[in-house]
C-alpha cells in the first residue's frame, strides 16, 4: 500500500478503479529479466562511480539474482497495487536485502528504466524475429529450387497473363521476407541507444556514467537527450511498422494457399497436419491455418496503428499515456513469430499439384504476349501491331474455344499472311519460361540459379 498516492481518500470504489486502470503487472511482468538486467548495471555503475558502497552494491547485485531466480521459477506473489514490474522487483528486493534495497534508485526513475526496458526487450525480440524470417525464407527457397522449372500460371488482376514457374513464385516472398529483416535491422540499429540515467526527465546531479551501463547493457551509446530518451517510443512503432508489412506479407501469401487449396484451383496440396475438417460436411479440408494468419495481421497492423494514436499529441515528456506501448508491442511480435512458424510449417508441407498447374498455365491465352514477342522478332513488326494481331488472333480462338496453338496456320495467315510454322514453338508454356531469361525474370536456369544463391546466404549467415 506504500505506493499509493491517493493514502486513505480512495479506500473504496474509486480507489479500486484507479488501481485497475493504473497497474500494468498484468502484462508488463513480461519486461522482468530486462528491468533485473538493467538493475544489475545501474547498481554496478553506483558501485564504479564511488556513489554507492560496493557492499550495497553487492547485496543488491545477490538479491536481484535471487528476484529473477524466484520470478522465472513462478514463486513471484503478483500484486495490482505494487503497480508495475519495477516496483515489485524493488518491492521483493527490500524483503530479502532490507533497506539497502531503496539505493538501488538512486540516479535513476521508472521513466528512464522501463524506456530501457522496453528498448532490451524489442532489441531481444526483434533478434528472435529476424532468426524466424530467416527460417521461413530458407523453406520458400528449398521449394523454389525444388521446383525451379514447374511452370504455373502467372497472374495480374487475378486473370491468366503469363505462364511462370512455382518457383519464381516463391522466390518472389523471399525478396520480401529480405526486405523485411532489413526493415527489422533498420529499426535494431536506430534503438540501440541507452536511455538509462535520462532519470525522471532532466538528468541528475549524480556523477553517473552513462556510457558503462549503456556498454554493459550491449548498447551502442548512451541516449544524446534526456527529455527525449523518456518520452518517445517510436522504436517501438519502427518494429511495429516492419511487423505489420512482414504480417502483411505473409497475409499475401495465406491468401494465395487459400485459394491453391481450392478444388477450383488445386494448385496445391496441404496434408492432414494444416488442415482441418468440417463438423458438418465429410468432404472439406479447410485451410484454417492460412486464413488464420492472413486474419491475423489486423491485429499487428492494428498495433502500430493504436500507437501512433496514443503518443500523437502528447507533450513531453514522460506521460502514463505511454503506459500503453506495451500491451500492443507484446500481442503483435507474439502473433507474428507465431504466423512465421505456422507459414514455416506450411511451405514446407505443401504439394504442388504438378498437372493442374501446368494444364492452369495455358489456359486463358497465356502465351499471347510470346506470339506478339515472336511477331516482333521474326517479322520486324512494331510491337504495337504485333499486340494488335495477337489480339485478333486470340479472338478468332476464343470465338472457337479452342487454344492459341490449336488454329491452323492457315488461320493464322488469314490474319498475318507472313506468319510461318515456326510460330509454333513460342506458343507453349514451357518455352515460354524458358525464353524468360531477363534478370529476374522467370526462365527456369535463373529461378534454379537464384534459388541455389538464397540458400547459400542463408545457411551462410
Ligand atoms: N509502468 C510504467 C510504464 O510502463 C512505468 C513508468 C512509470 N512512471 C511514472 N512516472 N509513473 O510506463
Amino acid at each position: 500500500m506504500s505506493n499509493r498516492m491517493w493514502g486513505g481518500r480512495y479506500e473504496s470504489g474509486p480507489a479500486e478503479i484507479m488501481e485497475e486502470i493504473n497497474a500494468s503487472i498484468d502484462f508488463d511482468r513480461k519486461l522482468a529479466p530486462q528491468d533485473i538486467r538493467g538493475s544489475l548495471a545501474h547498481a554496478a555503475m553506483l558501485g564504479k562511480t564511488g556513489i554507492l558502497p560496493q557492499s550495497d552494491v553487492e547485496a543488491i547485485t545477490q538479491g536481484l539474482r535471487t528476484v529473477l531466480g524466484e520470478i522465472e521459477a513462478g514463486k513471484m506473489a503478483w500484486s495490482r497495487s505494487l503497480e508495475d514490474i519495477h516496483m515489485h522487483v524493488e518491492s521483493r528486493l527490500r524483503e530479502l536485502i532490507g533497506p539497502a534495497a531503496g539505493r538501488l534508485h538512486t540516479a535513476r526513475s521508472r521513466n528512464d528504466q522501463v524506456a530501457t526496458d522496453m528498448r532490451l526487450w524489442m532489441r531481444d525480440t526483434i533478434d528472435a524475429v529476424d532468426g524466424q524470417i530467416a527460417d521461413l525464407m530458407l523453406a520458400f527457397a528449398e521449394a523454389a529450387r525444388a521446383h525451379a522449372g514447374l511452370v504455373m500460371p502467372g497472374f495480374t488482376h487475378l486473370q491468366s497473363a503469363q505462364p511462370v514457374t512455382f518457383g519464381h513464385h516463391l522466390l518472389a516472398y523471399v525478396e520480401m521476407l529480405s526486405r523485411d529483416r532489413g526493415r527489422f535491422a533498420d529499426a535494431r540499429r536506430r534503438l540501440n541507444e541507452c536511455p538509462l540515467g535520462a532519470a525522471a526527465l532532466a538528468g541528475t546531479s549524480f556523477p553517473i556514467d552513462r556510457h558503462m551501463t549503456a556498454e554493459a547493457l550491449g548498447f551502442d551509446r548512451p541516449t544524446a537527450n534526456s527529455l527525449d530518451s523518456v518520452s518517445d517510443r517510436d522504436f517501438v512503432l519502427e518494429a511495429l511498422a516492419a511487423a505489420a508489412i512482414t504480417a502483411v506479407h505473409l497475409s499475401r501469401f495465406a491468401e494465395e494457399i487459400v485459394l491453391w487449396t481450392t478444388p477450383q484451383f488445386n494448385f496445391i496440396a496441404l496434408s492432414d497436419a494444416f488442415t482441418t475438417g468440417s463438423s458438418i460436411m465429410p468432404q472439406k479440408r479447410n485451410p484454417d491455418a492460412a486464413e488464420l494468419v492472413r486474419g491475423k495481421t489486423g491485429r499487428v497492423a492494428g498495433a502500430l496503428q493504436g500507437l501512433l494514436m496514443v503518443l500523437k499529441g502528447l507533450p513531453l515528456a514522460y506521460g502514463k499515456d505511454m503506459q500503453e506501448d506495451k500491451e500492443g508491442a507484446f500481442d503483435a511480435m507474439q502473433t507474428l513469430s507465431l504466423c512465421l512458424a505456422a507459414t514455416a510449417g506450411m511451405v514446407r508441407d505443401m504439394k504442388p499439384n504438378a498437372d493442374a498447374m501446368r494444364k492452369a498455365a495455358g489456359a486463358g491465352y497465356a502465351t499471347a504476349t510470346d506470339l506478339a514477342d515472336w511477331l516482333v522478332r521474326a517479322l520486324g513488326l512494331p510491337f504495337r501491331d504485333a499486340h494488335h494481331v495477337t489480339g485478333r488472333l486470340v479472338g478468332l480462338a476464343s470465338a472457337r474455344g479452342i487454344g492459341l496453338e490449336e488454329l491452323s496456320l492457315a488461320e493464322m495467315q488469314g490474319v498475318e499472311p507472313r506468319i510461318t510454322d515456326e510460330v509454333f514453338e513460342v506458343l507453349g508454356t514451357e518455352a515460354s519460361v524458358r525464353s524468360r531469361r531477363s534478370y529476374g525474370g522467370t526462365a527456369p536456369d535463373n529461378v534454379r540459379a537464384q534459388a541455389e544463391g538464397w540458400l547459400a546466404r542463408l545457411r551462410g549467415s
